[in-house]
């Protein structure tokens, strides 16, 4: 399963890079504005950190302002990803920049027949946002249950990106589920490694070291 880091902070990439668990990046308009400097920049030098995907969002609703800005990201760096909304303009926006070979993420995916769609555009990712679902009482897990049944059922390479995940259970039941990448907050990717039984095992054996050998 691959991990991206849902952030635009620099230090929070570099320190999860750090980790080697960091497979790519997404960003959105919301999270490049809690940081300084321009778009553009904040996206050079993520690029500059992360060789595997980096996901910049658009923020044009039209297909043709869509177009004009994918194609202006794409040229940043070859390892760029265009967000694309999932919205009949985005779809249309989604098979053109397929055909010319630029990768797309379809992003706000809260529905199952939106993904289908978006497979159907040629997306190379979709982002499913789970976290925004369980708020609403509709289960996000279930929402990528049934991507990858019908991505399944239908070989299309579109990979599943899980999004807006809140804690490490959407992490463990993204995992088990199959979805290809989740997305996840720093925060989120901290609490994956921790455990307090790993915590007490490693203080019980050092102490145990001084006693006997200290
Ligand atoms: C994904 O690409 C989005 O940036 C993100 O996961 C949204 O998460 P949120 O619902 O916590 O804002």
């Amino acid at each position: 399963m691959k991990f991206f880091i849902d952030t635009a902070n620099l230090d929070e990439i570099k320190e999860a890079y750090s980790m080697g668990m960091v497979d790519g990046v997404t960003t959105n308009p919301s999270l490049i504005a809690k940081e300084e400097g321009a778009f553009e920049e904040i996206i050079k030098e993520i690029c500059d950190i992360v060789d595997g995907p980096v996901n910049a969002e658009v923020i044009s609703t039209d297909t043709e302002g869509m177009l004009k800005e994918a194609h202006h990201l794409a040229k940043i760096r070859n390892n760029i990803v265009v967000k694309i909304p999932m919205t009949v303009d985005g779809l249309k926006a989604t098979r053109t920049l397929t055909e010319e070979g630029i990768k797309t993420n379809v992003t706000l995916i809260f529905s199952p027949l939106q993904a289908l769609m978006a497979a159907k555009a040629g997306a190379t990712y979709v982002s499913p946002f789970v976290g925004r679902l369980d708020d609403l009482a509709q289960e996000g897990l279930v929402l990528v249950e049934q991507l990858v049944e019908i991505y399944s059922n239908y070989a299309y390479d579109t990979e599943i990106i899980v999004a807006s995940v809140r804690n490490p259970v959407h992490v463990l039941d993204a995992a088990v589920i199959g979805a290809d990448i989740a997305t996840l907050p720093f925060a989120v990717l901290g609490k994956l490694a921790a455990h307090p039984l790993t915590d007490k095992g490693l203080k019980a054996f050092l102490d145990d070291w001084n006693k006997g050998k200290g």
